[in-house]
């Protein structure tokens, strides 16, 4: 995020994809291989359902025909544990190995347990939705992510009354991660979100995109996605999920506490100490666009009613 600047990045018209092909379903399922027969047949019921519900419906049908080529959501990508640079996670983190894969869900919780992530998975509804995703240096793009809404899965794991926030550990494998032998960030990644946040129906866990699995580049096999926040909010490769009453560390306010703070909503007004963030470029196009409050997500502007968004940035 703030070690170099980024190369203007490249886009050519026979990148774009088609939007039928995030729409099938079959490559999803096929890929699916970890989730067994069971796991499929649920996959492909819930997609029914989801579909009928009108599942890309928040915040989806109007971005439709501004979706991001395929091509740069899975080449143009921050994971530092797999290099600094824009083009490092794809290639670097080919052969990262995300099966199995377990969850540690602990803290503050009546059911606290390590879950394989077939287990974790199985009793979700998986649904498409179309995010606006804003990084803080002013770059956006438009993604079909496929998940099931956070909340579904903090209600079945019942936290206690006493949790206020939530805290994500993402993967940390220096024999398999190149970038976790520099100091850049102090190791693993941590990000948090408060309850209340993490139970909005925006906020989504996201196991795939563009129709298939999340590729390792965009935080396989598990990640979390929050559109009204900066995208280092959502953490890529998760391995356990904590529920504490404490403001959890996060690691870019670790890092750097006067550029990065814990709320890291999406906010025109409130620059990052370096740049501006009231413009931002739509990876694909060359004009810069006006950013948006809570990046258009306006629907969430309650949870911070009250809230000096200067001081909690
Ligand atoms: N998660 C981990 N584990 N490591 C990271 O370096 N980078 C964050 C976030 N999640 C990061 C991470 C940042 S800075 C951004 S902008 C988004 O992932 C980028 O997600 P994308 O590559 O899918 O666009």
């Amino acid at each position: 995020m703030i070690i170099r600047s980024t190369p203007d990045h490249p886009i050519r018209s026979s990148d774009i994809t088609p939007e039928g092909v995030y729409h099938d379903r079959r490559t999803f399922i096929k890929e699916a291989g970890f989730a067994g027969i069971g796991l499929a047949a649920t996959l492909a019921g819930a997609r029914r359902a989801s579909a009928q519900q009108g599942g890309t419906s928040i915040g989806g049908a109007e971005l439709k025909g501004e979706l991001t080529p395929e091509e740069d959501v899975t080449s143009y990508n921050n994971f530092y544990e797999f290099g600094t640079g824009k083009d490092d996670p794809k290639p670097n983190a080919k052969n990262f190995r995300t099966k199995p894969w377990s969850v540690k869900v602990e803290g503050m919780v009546a059911k606290p347990a390590t879950y394989n992530l077939e287990d974790f998975l199985k009793p979700h509804k998986l649904e498409d939705r179309i995010y606006r995703h804003r990084c803080v240096e002013a770059w956006s793009m438009v993604i079909p992510w496929m998940g099931f809404p956070m909340a579904d899965l903090i209600k079945r794991v019942q936290p206690l009354g006493s949790a206020k926030y939530i805290q994500f550990t993402t993967a940390l494998d220096p024999q398999q991660m190149p970038g976790v032998r520099f100091p850049v960030l102090d190791w693993p990644y941590v990000e948090g979100l408060r309850l209340d946040e993490a139970m909005h129906p925006l906020t989504m866990m996201v196991v795939g995109v563009y129709g298939k699995m999340l590729p390792n580049q965009n935080g396989a096999p598990l990640r979390h996605i929050v559109p009204w926040k900066y995208g280092f909010k959502s953490c890529k490769s998760i391995v356990s999920i904590k529920f504490t009453d404490q403001m959890p560390a996060t690691a870019w306010s670790v890092a750097t506490p006067d550029e990065y703070g814990f709320y890291a909503n999406v906010n025109p007004t409130v620059d990052h100490p370096r740049w501006t963030q009231a413009r931002e470029r739509r990876i694909g196009e060359l004009r810069r666009r006006e950013t948006l409050m809570f990046n258009g997500y306006t629907q969430v502007a309650s949870l911070y009613s009250g809230m000096d968004l200067r001081k909690n940035f």
